[in-house]
């Protein structure tokens, strides 16, 4: 009997993304997309890595399934890569491409593994990039035409789909700070970049409604407990602005019409109007919202810094990503956005990077802080259900070791260890105590 018992029906998954995980980018008719382009841009990933081959899941995928289904996951959150089903982002389709997402489908409803579909996590067909990428406003109509082909090849299987990954980090790391493809440094770039990502949204969210009437859509936000070092007045004052800009940039105009005030203040007319005809497009009703959470930002109030609010480093634990350990900013984000926008939640993403993961002599990867990581993150959603939030599931980053983008393969998140030498698996440590979980559903 678990102590910690989630209620009945939450969906226990892992999560993965298309460009990370599938290798074989050009594959079938395939186009290129930004990420391969900027992989294959000398100095913008670690050690020269790209995602040429990563985990071959692009033909280990069965494989993959299989050992999925072994590990008892009740779910399975993949992206979908919109170059190989648009080489050059709209217009003439590629059906090779669209197979393979049609056999993955199948083989996981085989494997009593539902599906969870996510339309774009960053692979954004390079064609689209040359006529401008994501602040040319003609891409909103490319992704409604894209999404509506999805929707109606699939639509019949998966009924659970997220519009982003994270739009927060493909417009402002992509185009504001230019770390992420396409590897623009420019504001004003960033904040178009968002405003069309959230006009494609809600176009197709629209088209969402007709073509799967019986299936579920939202968005999946990055999302950091924005805390304030002190409590006086100002820092929370700076938490509150530096939410606005991590936390509530997308989900603000999509639930309640504009952006929040913050964001105005910070960036005055850079920032996009939101129109009326802008606003009916993208506050349309969604089913629920996906949180992506791996840390918290601590904060002071300090005019010189960026939105007013200095970021602290406090001793703690941290990731090998060099974030701080802090579950109970998932219990605080829960609480907050259940609150705040009423709508029902799921965790897409939640796991740990760490390096230098290798097998022992006896062939077994004990992955100690990850298990610790993700039981202590649970234990806080486990929290959040029981004080009423509405959370369907948790999707742990991620099934396998894959390609940490600008990060290349130095970091590991994975419940399963991937070796990229001979594409052997091995289920770690935390595989077989999140099995265990699952078969509880609770801890
Ligand atoms: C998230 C991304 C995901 C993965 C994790 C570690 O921001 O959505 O692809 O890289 O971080």
């Amino acid at each position: 009997m678990p102590v910690l018992e989630f209620p009945d029906g939450f969906l226990w998954g892992t999560a993965t993304a298309s460009y990370q995980i599938e290798g074989s980018p050009l594959a079938d008719g395939a186009g290129p997309s930004i990420w391969h382009t900027f992989a294959h841009t000398p100095g913008t990933i670690h050690d020269g890595d790209t995602a040429d081959v990563t985990c071959d899941h692009y033909r280990r995928y069965r494989e993959d399934v299989a050992l999925m289904r072994e590990l008892g996951l009740q779910a399975y959150r993949f992206s979908v890569a919109w170059p190989r089903v648009f080489p050059a982002g709209y217009g003439d389709s590629n059906s090779a491409g669209l197979a393979f997402y049609d056999r993955l489908v199948d083989e996981l409803l085989a494997a009593g593994i539902t599906p969870m579909a996510t339309l774009y996590h960053w692979d954004l067909p390079q064609a689209l990039e040359d006529e401008g990428g994501w602040p040319n406003s003609d891409l909103a109509c490319h992704f409604a035409d894209y999404a509506e082909h999805m929707f109606d090849a699939l639509g019949d299987r998966v009924k659970l789909w997220i519009t982003f990954n994270e739009p927060w980090v493909f417009t402002y790391l992509g185009y504001g700070l230019g770390v992420h493809a396409p590897g623009t440094t420019d504001m004003g770039a960033a904040l178009k970049a968002g405003h069309t990502a959230l006009r494609a949204h809600g176009m197709a969210v629209e088209r969402f409604r007709s073509l799967v009437p019986d299936g579920e859509i939202g968005i999946t936000l990055s999302v950091q407990a924005q805390l304030p070092a002190s409590d006086t007045d100002e820092d929370r004052q700076a938490a509150m602005r530096s939410s606005a800009f991590y936390n509530e940039w997308f989900i603000e105009p999509i639930v309640c019409g504009d952006y929040p005030p913050a964001l105005r203040d910070q960036f005055g007319e850079l920032l996009p109007e939101m129109g009326e005809a802008d606003r009916a497009t993208i506050q349309r009703p969604i089913d629920f919202i996906g949180l992506n959470y791996y840390t918290r930002l601590l904060v002071e109030n300090d005019e010189n810094a960026f939105l007013g609010a200095r970021p602290w480093r406090v001793p703690g634990h941290y990731t090998a990503m060099d974030w701080e350990i802090y579950p109970a900013g998932l219990y605080h984000l829960l609480k907050t956005f259940y609150a705040t926008y009423g709508l029902p939640l799921y965790i897409t993403e939640n796991g740990a990077g760490l390096e230098g993961e290798k097998p022992g002599a006896d062939g077994a990867i004990d992955d100690v802080q990850r298990l610790r990581y993700l039981q202590s993150h649970i234990e806080m959603a486990h929290r959040a259900t029981s004080e009423g939030v509405d959370l369907r599931g948790y999707m742990a980053w991620s099934f396998i070791d894959n390609f940490e983008w600008s990060f290349g393969f130095a970091k590991r998140f994975g419940l399963v260890y991937c070796d990229y030498e001979t594409q052997a698996r091995t289920p770690k440590l935390s595989a077989a105590w999140y099995r265990r979980v699952i078969k509880d559903n609770g801890i």
